[in-house]
């Protein structure tokens, strides 16, 4: 089943160095397609929308603060079952609970600097492809 999914290489991937190392993951995978990538800052209008559902919650001000630190990369990813597939190369939310062989498991340590965001259903997937690409998806 083709989808598209919203890939996010958070501040951290990209002031380490890592833009080249996880997208050549995406990237190899079989029929896979990055079909949009932008470097680019986040206001906080497009962080409150993006992480709405965790609004009020102990992790909020601190994961807006450091998503605001440097730039991200934006992808939109293309292919088969793409949306579980990009959470499967990222691992586990925790990097330290991550599988080494994931992008997560092979370079964090820290929960909130976890190098990427990989949108978790095709609702999710929507909502924030036109977030973050407005009128191009
Ligand atoms: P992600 O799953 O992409 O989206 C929500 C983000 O919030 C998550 O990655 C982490 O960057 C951050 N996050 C989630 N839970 C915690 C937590 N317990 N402590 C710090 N940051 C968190």
């Amino acid at each position: 089943m083709s989808q598209r999914t919203l890939v996010l290489l958070k501040p951290d991937a990209v002031r380490r160095g890592l833009i080249g190392e996880i997208i050549g993951r995406i990237e190899r995978k079989a029929g896979w397609q990055i079909t949009a990538l932008e470097l680019r800052a986040l206001d906080q209008d497009t962080l409150e929308q993006h992480y709405g559902e965790h609004q009020g919650k102990p992790f909020y001000e601190p994961l807006v603060a450091f998503m605001s630190s440097g730039p991200v990369v934006a992808l939109v990813v293309e292919g088969e079952r793409v949306i579980e597939g990009v959470r499967a190369l990222a691992g586990p939310t925790d990097p330290i609970a991550a599988a080494p062989g994931s992008i997560r498991g092979d370079f964090g340590t820290i929960t909130r600097e976890n190098l990427i965001h990989a949108s978790d259903s095709e609702e999710s997937a929507e909502r924030e492809l036109k977030i973050f690409f407005p009128g191009r998806v």
